[in-house]
Formats: structure tokens, C-alpha cells, sequence
């Protein structure tokens, strides 16, 4: 029945595109210029969508506006950094005000330092604290200070794991999970990296046997390789074996710090990283957002008074680190959420009731063709053989080649936006609240209905 429905899905795609572009002509007037400027069209090639994206304009809460006017229930949310929703007022009043001065001064001021008080106060296992501009950028000085520190070469990372386009951490993101995952990426820039599948704690303590590993890094939940929850004791177990083989242990928090609780992975887990890499949120929205944080003993390794010798510390740095606007915008967020908390406890309780609305809609039919992964506020949707527990099995087990496509377009026709085209990831705000996740099972229920019923 599989291949019906794959084929169902295929043509319901043709369908749907004559709607899309009925409905979207300023948005193809829009990628076609595109065309000319940007390779593939598109600032980023994770937004483009088949058979184009919709140029966004506005963004208010929960929803987005298109040039052409359709608006849509954003799953996106700025790549999860927009956890208060689109535009929050007093994020921007914040901002507004504070930059009334300038936006960046180039010296040190107050605002990066009230911030920085107050996350080394919420952020279990974050004694000290450093910003950076983008998650890549602090997985870059979070890989360096864990090599500094052990005086190791080797990372264990996890497959599907996306750390940003560093080289270092630019493997194993995409089957076969292995050798470089760009091109003008020397095999030489990741001769020290191991990849392990998630969840998997025998292919971990396996690398760690073998090879002198500096650090263990892993998304507390999978992110782009599905928004895969761990396993129960994986990230404990994780934090013991890095204790017993001398290594340290890495939480790349870009997803979800913030978002799983205020304290992130390691309060929703209770378990603490050694190093915790942060993103997205962390900017309050704003650009440039990054911040590394961890153990006291070794983030000193930063420390310039301390290790006068360039070559003794791990460097860190940047022409915009610490800047107003991110940081008042940060302070903002995080103050909020805070003085807000019972917002994650909503959360837990809303996406955990979608992801299983998501299950029983999957096995509605009497077949299984998906299922819901995830934790806290982070959801998957995958159609696949079975239920995911690692990367390999989204990309090994889709059942589909046109199901997961369709039903992105689908959902955008019906006013839903999420990415990406080739697996569900909802990564809703604190704002959403059930009429948006109520909408997004009704499209699902109504796709499914729409390739399986004759
Ligand atoms: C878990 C994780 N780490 C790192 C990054 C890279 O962050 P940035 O895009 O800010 O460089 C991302 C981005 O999506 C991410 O999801």
C-alpha cells in the first residue's frame, strides 16, 4: 500500500504546485530574481522549498506573511530562535532603547556582563560563560577549548549531528555519515573526527577505547538529523563513560537550550555537560547569537591573565562578541522566561500531547506510515519503517520518495510553514498554543486521509 500512497503523494504534489503558484506570483517574480543573485536562490540552501519558497515579510507571534499576503502558522521560528514568537515587544523596545547609543561599542559594557550573571545563575554545569557570534562559531571555540584543556585531538561526534559548518564537526551529518560533508573540505580537517550513532553507547565507549578523545559532543536531542529524543540513561551513561576515559563531555544546547526547560538540556535531563554551546536563543532573536559556557577550571583556558602565552590558552574572540544588540536582546528573552517558567511546563505539556495526537493519527489506518519524535517543545514527523532512535533510520527507513514533500506543501497551502521539505521539525515558540498545534494536526489527519482513502 506504501507505493499507492507514495504515488498519491507524487501527483498530489503537481496538484498542489498549480495552487502554489496561482497563489505565490509576487514570491516566483521574487526567486526568479533571486536566481541571479543568490546561488540556488536562496540566502541559505536549508529555506529554499520545492518548487520555491515564499518570501516572508512580516512575522507577528506565531504567524508570518508573505509578499503575496497568505499568512501561516510559522513552525520554524527563525530556526528556533524566536521562542517568544515573531517580534516580541519588549524584546524590541529593549533593544531599541539600549541602542539608542550605538549598537556596538567595542568595549566592554554592562549589558554583556548582567547577561552573562544571569545565565552562569540558570544554567546548570555553566560557571563561567563566553559569547560568540553564530552556533558554529562557539562549536569552533567549545571543540578547540575541549582539545586545549584534555590536551587530545580526537571528537566523538554523533551521526546526524549538526554542529554548523565548522570544519571540524562537518562529518557524519548525512549518510553514509562519513568523509567530508562538503566539497573544499580536505579529508585532513576531519581525520580526528569520529562519528557514532546516537544512542549507541557501545559505538561511544568503542571510540573512546580506541582513540585519545578530547570530547564527546552531542545535541542533547537530535536536532536537524530528526529531533530525536535520547534514549533513558544515554546521556547519563554518556557523562560517566567521558569521566572514566579522561575526556570531557559537550552538549551542543543551540536547539535546545532554552527550550526543553530555562536551564536547557541539562536541567530537562539533569545531567551536565563539561562545555555547553549555545545559539539561537541565546541572541533573545537577534543576530549573533552564540555563547559557550561550562566548567570553571576549564573555561580558564580562555583566560588571557592567566595564560599571557597565546600558544598556552584556547582562543576566543570576535569583532562583534558582546555586542548591545544581541545581548540586551538575550537578557530580555532569557528575564522573561524566567520570570515566566511555568511557560515550559505549558510547552511539555502541549507538544507532549502532540506528539501523541501525531502517533495516533500515524496508526489511524490500521497501518503504521509515521511516527513523532522528540522532546519539550521539539517535534518529528517522519514516515518511515520505524520509529526513529538515530539518524540512519530516518534517512534508511522512509518508506516514501514524494510523502514527506508533499505534505510540506500541503501544510503550506493550508497556511502552515515548517521545514524542512524532506522531515517535519516543528520548532514552535512559547507563544503557540494549542489553536496552533490543533492546526497542524488537522492538516496532517487531513493529508493522510487525502493519500490513503480512495
Ligand atoms: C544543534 C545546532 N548546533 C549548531 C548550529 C549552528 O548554528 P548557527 O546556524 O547559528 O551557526 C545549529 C543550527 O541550526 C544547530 O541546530
Amino acid at each position: 500500500m506504501m507505493e499507492v500512497y507514495d504515488r498519491r503523494a507524487s501527483t498530489l504534489i503537481s496538484e498542489l504546485e498549480v495552487e502554489y503558484a496561482r497563489r505565490t506570483p509576487r514570491s516566483r517574480e521574487l526567486f526568479e530574481r533571486a536566481l541571479k543573485v543568490f546561488p540556488g536562490g536562496v540566502t541559505y540552501a536549508i529555506r529554499y522549498l520545492k518548487p520555491y519558497p515564499p518570501f516572508i515579510v512580516k512575522g507577528e507571534g506565531p504567524r508570518l506573511w508573505d509578499v503575496d499576503g497568505n499568512s501561516y502558522v510559522d513552525f520554524w521560528m527563525g530556526h528556533g530562535a524566536n521562542i517568544l514568537g515573531h517580534a516580541p515587544r519588549i524584546v524590541l523596545d529593549a533593544v531599541a532603547e539600549a541602542t539608542k547609543s550605538g549598537v556596538h561599542l567595542g568595549f566592554e559594557n554592562p549589558y554583556a556582563l548582567e547577561y552573562a550573571e544571569l545565565l552562569t545563575k540558570i544554567l546548570p554545569g555553566v560557571e563561567m560563560i563566553r559569547f560568540a557570534n553564530s552556533g558554529t562559531e562557539a562549536n569552533m571555540y567549545a571543540v578547540r577549548l575541549a582539545r586545549s584543556y584534555t590536551k587530545r585531538n580526537y571528537i566523538v561526534k554523533v551521526e546526524g549531528g549538526w554542529h554548523g559548518g565548522y570544519d571540524a564537526l562537518h562529518t557524519g551529518v548525512t549518510p553514509p555519515f562519513k568523509g567530508p560533508e562538503s566539497a573544499g573540505l580536505p579529508e585532513d580537517s576531519i581525520k580526528y573526527t569520529i562519528v557514532v550513532p546516537f544512542n549507541d553507547l557501545e559505538a561511544a565507549e568503542e571510540a573512546l577505547k580506541k582513540y585519545p578523545v578530547a570530547a564527546i559532543i552531542v545535541e542533547p536531542v537530535l536536532g536537524a538529523g530528526g529531533c530525536i529524543e535520547p534514549e533513558e540513561g544515554y546521556l547519563k551513561a554518556l557523562r560517566d563513560l567521558v569521566d572514566r576515559y579522561d575526556s570531557l563531555l559537550v552538549f551542543d544546547e543551540v536547539i535546545t537550550g532554552f527550550r526543553l526547560a530555562l536551564g536547557g538540556a541539562q536541567e530537562y535531563f539533569n545531567v551536565k555537560a563539561d562545555i555547553a554551546v549555545y545559539g539561537k536563543v541565546v541572541g533573545g532573536g537577534y543576530p549573533g547569537a552564540g555563547a559557550i559556557g561550562g566548567r570553571g577550571d576549564v573555561m580558564q583556558l580562555l583566560d588571557h591573565i592567566k595564560y599571557p602565552d597565546p600558544r598556552s590558552r584556547s582562543f576566543h574572540g570576535g569583532t562583534f562578541v558582546g555586542n548591545v544588540a544581541t545581548v540586551v536582546a538575550g537578557y530580555t528573552t532569557v528575564k522573561y522566561l524566567l520570570e515566566n517558567r511555568s511557560l515550559y511546563e505549558r510547552a511539555e505539556e502541549l507538544w507532549g500531547s502532540v506528539r501523541r495526537r501525531v502517533d495516533r493519527i500515524c496508526s489511524s489506518g490500521g497501518e503504521r506510515l509515521c511516527w513523532a519524535t522528540g522532546a519539550g517543545s521539539m517535534v518529528g514527523v517522519h514516515f518511515t519503517n520505524v520509529k526513529p532512535r538515530r539518524a540512519s533510520d530516518v534517512y534508511g527507513g522512509r518508506w516514501g520518495k514524494h510523502v514527506e514533500e508533499a505534505l510540506n506543501l500541503y501544510a503550506r497551502l493550508n497556511g502552515i510553514l515548517y521545514l524542512s521539505g524532506r522531515t517535519a521539525h516543528l520548532l514552535p515558540s512559547l507563544v503557540h498554543g494549542e489553536p496552533e498545534a490543533r492546526s497542524f494536526i488537522e492538516i496532517l489527519e487531513a493529508y493522510i486521509a487525502r493519500i490513503t482513502r480512495d
